[in-house]
This record gives structure tokens, sequence and C-alpha cells, in this order.
């Protein structure tokens, strides 16, 4: 088959994969292991629907919106919230579904903690691959009416944002913490081991389902489960106060990725604002930005020659160098290295595993402690780009669409052979390729 051939057919089963997972107004990520609509794969699945359903991709940040936690939600401290899951219908194939969060009282049912705010940046470059303009046709939508969707989209993510700064770093200090590892979306990270020894084990019953749908192996213990669980169960037991838990909760991080990410995003959407008329908010996401850069310095492994998380209540670094500290060129940050993602490269033919492979913690097969995530590929490649490494962005391009031909859409990969592992025919994969694809260099 020609390669034009092959590219494709291979458009044509990502959108066949988004066209499957979709249900009507959201996307599950695949079905069965994850039955819900979730936060950050929300975003990455809507610019794979911006490359061929303009529509479907803005319908997409707007079902999620749907669930954000508003002023009239449990005592108004978390307005703004947007949550990890949402839950749009009834599943029982996925534990803890939601009956087990305790937010029986909201309108639409959801998680109670966040995920990495991906939504202003992944906005802001589907705007850009539609050239977007307001009486510009772009196909199947009315853009005058679109524009007022995008306004009332940013509206929203400002008072997200605001929620970050203003619940997740109370005190001003330019790093965000986050209050559970399901919300850095790197849910079993070797980064977390430290932080969640000192949680304890919840000892009430309940019953996992990820095992029925992926093989043990690359699913977290056990004793992960039992420590998880607690942690959503105290957020419940607290009534979701964000000034309590930030007091009483035993694991606090400050984590690298979802700090990275704010930042961005805080800067991307500091510019729709700008754009759409909004210049107080632009201004105000601008000092958070501001304070975030003068602070980052404190989370810099000298050791790893990249950014690394933190402990926030021992104040200790978790020296672990894993993929989400290659995001500071993404983030704008100053010390951004560009030698340590050309060892990263050095060391496994694809592109970057989440946890870098010369450490004792690294397990290739086992979700977040190895394997590869192509919509991390994807962000850090925009980082290197910009930051004037686009040898280094083009080689992350190669090796990624190399890892979408050979295997297909998967979860993740196996970082040195290259399988597919965990769910299949998954959508912000598909959605990653999809981009990747339409956008040419990026
Ligand atoms: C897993 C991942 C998380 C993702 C979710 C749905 O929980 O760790 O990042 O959002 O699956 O794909």
């Amino acid at each position: 088959m020609s390669k034009l051939a092959s590219d494709q057919s291979l458009v044509q089963q990502a959108q066949q994969t988004l066209r499957d997972n979709d249900r009507g107004g959201y996307t599950l990520p695949t079905a069965g292991l994850y039955p819900f609509q979730w936060n950050w794969d929300a975003s990455v699945t809507a610019l794979g629907w911006a490359s061929f359903e303009p529509a479907r991709a803005l319908e997409e940040l707007d079902w999620l919106l749907r669930g954000q936690w508003g002023p009239q939600d449990f005592g108004g401290g978390n307005d703004g919230l947007i949550a990890h899951i949402t839950f749009h219908t009834h599943a029982d194939s996925y534990f803890p579904g939601p009956q087990e969060w305790g937010t029986q009282a909201l309108r639409l049912r959801t998680s109670s903690i966040s995920q990495p705010p991906l939504h202003a940046t992944l906005l802001r470059w589907m705007l850009d691959l539609w050239k977007f303009e307001p009486n510009k046709p772009l196909a199947g939508v009315n853009t005058a009416q679109a524009a007022i969707k995008i306004i009332a989209i940013i509206e929203k993510l400002v008072r997200h944002h605001r929620w970050w700064y203003r619940c997740r770093d109370p005190q001003q200090t330019g790093l965000v913490v986050n209050i559970h590892p399901w919300e850095s979306g790197m849910d079993n990270s070797p980064a977390w081991d430290a932080p969640l020894s000192r949680v304890p084990e919840t000892t009430r019953a309940y019953t996992r389902k990820d095992l029925g749908h992926v093989d043990a192996s690359m699913r977290p213990p056990k004793s992960y489960y039992d420590r998880v669980v607690y942690l959503m169960d105290l957020n419940k037991a607290l009534d979701f106060d964000p000034v309590r838990i930030m007091q009483e909760c035993p694991y606090r991080v400050n984590d690298i990725g979802i700090i990275s990410i704010l930042q961005r995003a805080s800067m991307d959407l500091a510019a729709l604002c700008e754009r759409f008329g909004l210049a107080d908010a632009a201004r105000e996401l601008g000092q958070h930005v501001q304070r975030t850069q003068a602070a980052v310095g404190a989370l810099w492994s000298r050791r790893w020659q990249q950014y690394v998380s933190r402990d926030a209540i021992s104040g200790d670094l978790l020296d672990v160098p894993t993929c989400a500290g290659l995001l500071g060129a993404y983030a704008g940050f100053e010390q951004a290295s560009g030698e340590t993602a050309r060892k990263w490269l050095s060391e496994t033919p694809f592109a970057f595993p989440s946890t870098r492979s010369v450490v004792a913690s690294f397990e290739p097969q086992r979700y977040w402690r190895g394997p590869v995530w192509q919509h991390m590929n994807l962000l850090i490649a925009d980082g290197l780009a910009s930051a004037g490494h686009a040898d280094l962005a083009a080689e992350t391009r190669r090796r990624s669409m190399q890892l979408f031909e050979q295997s297909g859409f998967w979860e993740y990969y196996h970082p040195i052979t290259g399988q597919g592992l965990g769910g299949p025919r998954f959508s912000w994969t598909a959605a990653t390729y999809l981009f990747w694809n339409a956008s040419g260099q990026r």
C-alpha cells in the first residue's frame, strides 16, 4: 500500500474510533473500561473532532462544562471545578462510579476531584486549525453562533482557572497542589509512591472493575486502590470543603504536570480573553502566570536536569524523572532543557515513555510507570518546537506516527516494543493522530 493510501485508511480508522465511542455529545475514552466522560480526555478528543467535524468539537467541551460545579453546589467553595469524570449516564462497568463520590446532590453527577486543565490550550489550537473568524465559512458551522458558544466556554474556563488558584493555592505560592493521584491524570506514576505511602488504606469493602477489562500486570495493585479510595472518601467526609481539604488531606502534591499544563493554559486563556473582549480576565490570568514563573525554579531537579514534582507536606522533591517534567518548554518555563529531552530520545525508540527508562521504578507495561501516551508526546513536541528544538519536535512526531502505523490506537504502548496496551480503540489516541495529521508540522 502506498504511504498516502495507508495514511487515508488510518485517518478513517481514527475517525471511526471517535464515532464508535461517541454517545451523542460526549465521547467515551473507550467502551467498557471507561464508560463516562473524562476531563482531559475530552479536550484531546475535541481536537480530533476538530479535524473533521468542527461543531462536534465544541459540543464535546460544552458537554464537559455542563458538569462544572457552581456557586449553588456544596456551599459554593468549589465554584468553577471541572470534575475528572462526568457521569452523563449510569454504567456498571467502572469503579468508582456515580454512587461512590457522594455527589448525589448535583444536577449532573460528577467525581469530586479535577484533572489537568488542557482545555484552553487545545481550544486555541482548534481555532488556529480552523483559522477561525466569526465571519469566515467553516464546514457545517454557523461561525457567528459558534463565536457566542466559544465566548461562553471561555468564561467557564476562566472560572475553572480561578478555582485552581483560589482552592489549590490559597497562600498564593504560585504552585498549585493536587489532593489525589487521579487528579494528575498520571494516576499510577512512581512519583506518587512516597506521598501515597503516608495515606491510610481503607478498610471498607469495594469491588474493582478495571481487572475485568485489562490484565492485572498493566494495572495498579490493591494497596494502591485502598489508598485512593480512602482519599475519595475523605473528600466526601469533609463535605468537599476546599479549606479543610487543604489542611487535612494527607496527600498534597505540587504536581509538575498540572502546574505546567495550567501555566500554559492560563497563557492561552489570557490570549483568548484578549481576542474575545475579556481584557480584565486576561490581566488577572497574567498575574498568576508571573507568580508561577517566579516560583517554579523550586521544582528543578539538578540530578535529572528537568522539572519534577514536590511533596507539599514534607517539602521534599519527588525526584523521579517523568514525562510530565519535560513540559517545561511547553509551559514557557525558563529552565526547560532540550538536552534532557535528547537524552530520553536516545534511550527508547518511541519518543517519551511516562517514566524515564533508566530508573528502577520504570515498568514498561504498567500504567504510567513506563508506557508511552501519545497525547503527552504531542504536548512535549509542541514545547520543543517553540523552544527552538525543531529537530527534536520533528523526531518526536516521526516516532509517534510510526507507533500509530505499527499498532493502531491503544490507550498506551510498550515503550520498547511498541505493542498496544491497556484499552483498545482509544479516543484520545485516535484524536492525537487526527490532529497531528491535520495540523502539519506542529
Ligand atoms: C486513566 C488515566 C487518566 C485518563 C483516564 C481515561 O484513568 O490515568 O489519565 O483520563 O484513564 O482515559
